[in-house]
């Protein structure tokens, strides 16, 4: 309302993040008129710089999208007037308590809200989170802190990192980001079960036969490799993004679209979950290439990682939920970073009809198979199942169709970025899309045997070469399970 006010910290202002993302998802909010009418956006970072030179900054990293265009320069400028600089340092009191009176000077009497976005690495950000909520807390409104993944490195030290957070915040205070969580198929996913007849009776162990969850991106780590190398792409991909849209798959229908209902639901369906042992892992890791005159380097010509690095850059791995609905159906899990394609997406692969008399009597060419119902995150954002169909013609022949809902062609404006609506959340108090503590211990709890075992083992990945499908490794374990990666089938 008029009387309040909100303003937004992002502590860690010249980052990389903050650049790429929160400027121009704060921006894309207040284009949309999204943001509460009286807001001010503060950058906090070390280095010196003038409210010019951060609005110089900023201004760099703005964008208008396709169907923002109107007025874009004008709604700029005013969006640039809102944001100013603050330099200080992350671990200092007094520093904060400055940021405090300058919040104070803008928020000029209203009720003030403040939320801190921390784009700061991991060994930092307790102090930062101290300072802030010590020295510059709202002092009549809500105070939020969103933090970014690493939330630590297996069981225990997330487990430390939730105890510190705890010493300065509540529960509800504490926004954990999983930006996989604000895609819009992700979102949709519960949309689609909860609110179609058609897929809610087929969900479990009776019609479906294997789920897989893979990320797959055509580039490498391409000098940023320092950070990535500590952590590996179980920790990197896997055990947030991958296993949050897993819990979302495969939880029961919550009570109501209440977050504490939704994220109850996840909760369990992790606790339900074998943790991974070995045998249910595939790591690899990619190497160089040279095809048609162009060079790939290999993870370990990346500058910034050790030589002898043993960290995967691809993992595959095979879950299996010990509950009722899906006792005995293979989760597969893949992801992996200087592959051929850049994709993420959910197959549904359902089980053969019984006695399909078409299979029996026919036996053409052609060979029937199963219903796979594709939800493709990105890119080109859609849902579509695959079915057998008659070809049109006197005869009798099948053939393999889509029914497509392809976001492009059916929706005009543009998906907004997974930031947005994240950080709308945040400012709403909407705690559904961020990851609540037991969520996360439950989440590293099926990680950190493994990972551990993997690592005081010193396991060789297998090597793949950059631009490549992966290692064989993935195939072989898929077909442990009678299963095929449907992402590799001729047909897609
Ligand atoms: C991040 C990972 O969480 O997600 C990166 O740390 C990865 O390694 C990125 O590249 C992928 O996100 P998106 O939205 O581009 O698919």
């Amino acid at each position: 309302n008029y009387k309040s006010t909100v303003s937004i910290t992002v502590v860690g202002a010249s980052g990389d993040l903050a650049k790429k993302k929160i400027f121009p998802a704060l921006f894309a909010l207040y284009y949309e008129g999204w943001l509460p009418e009286h807001f001010t956006v503060v950058g906090y970072a070390r280095s010196k710089m003038t409210d010019t030179e951060l609005r110089t900054m900023v201004y760099k990293t703005l964008t208008c999208r396709v169907d923002q265009r109107e007025n874009c320069a004008e709604k700029i400028d005013k969006f640039l007037e809102r944001c100013f600089y603050h330099s200080g340092q992350y671990d200092s009191l007094e520093n904060f308590a400055e940021l405090d009176k300058n919040l104070k000077k803008h928020e000029a009497g209203r009720v003030s809200n403040r939320l801190f976005y921390l784009s700061i690495p991991p060994n930092i950000f307790i102090n930062a989170v101290k300072c802030a909520s010590l020295s510059a807390s709202a002092a009549n409104g809500w105070t939020r802190v969103i933090v970014e993944k690493p939330f630590g490195r297996d069981s225990e030290s997330s487990g430390a990192l939730t105890k510190a957070l705890k010493q300065y915040l509540d529960e509800d205070q504490i926004f954990r980001i999983d930006h996989y969580l604000g895609k819009e198929l992700v979102e949709n996913l519960s949309v689609l079960r909860f609110s179609n007849l058609v897929f809610e009776p087929l969900w479990s162990r009776q019609y479906i036969r294997n789920v897989q969850f893979i990320f797959s991106e055509d580039f490498g780590t391409e000098g940023r490799g320092g950070y990535f190398d500590h952590y590996g792409i179980m920790r990197n991909i896997m055990q947030n993004h991958l296993l949050q849209i897993m819990a979302l798959f495969a939880m029961e229908t919550p009570v109501s679209l209440d977050a504490e209902d939704i994220r109850n639901e996840k909760v369990k369906v992790l606790r339900s979950m074998r943790p991974l042992v070995f045998d249910d892992v595939v790591i690899g890791q990619y190497k160089g290439d040279s095809r048609g005159g162009v060079s790939y380097p290999g993870y370990t010509d990346d500058k910034t990682v050790p030589k002898d690095s043993l960290t995967p850059t691809f993992a595959a791995a095979s879950f299996f939920i010990d509950n009722s609905r899906w006792d005995g159906v293979p989760f597969l899990m893949k992801a992996g970073k200087a592959l051929h394609t850049r994709r993420a997406e959910i197959r549904v692969q359902f089980k053969h009809v019984p006695g399909n008399i078409y299979n029996r009597d026919i036996g053409t060419d052609f060979d029937l198979t199963t219903n796979e119902l594709v939800i493709r995150v990105q890119p080109d954002e859609g849902i579509y199942l695959k079915i057998n169909n008659k070809v049109p013609g006197l005869g009798m022949r099948l053939d393999r169709g889509h029914l497509n809902l392809l976001y492009s062609a059916r929706y005009s404006h543009e998906i907004p970025d997974a930031y947005e609506r994240l950080l709308l959340d945040a400012i709403e108090g909407e705690r559904r899309l961020f990851i609540r503590s037991d969520e996360l211990d439950a989440a590293w709890s099926l990680f950190t045997p493994v990972l551990r075992e993997l690592e005081e083992k010193k396991i060789k990945p297998e090597y793949y070469l950059y631009g490549s499908r992966g290692p064989k490794g993935a195939h072989d374990l898929a077909s442990r399970f009678y299963v095929q990666w449907g992402d590799l089938r001729e047909e897609d």
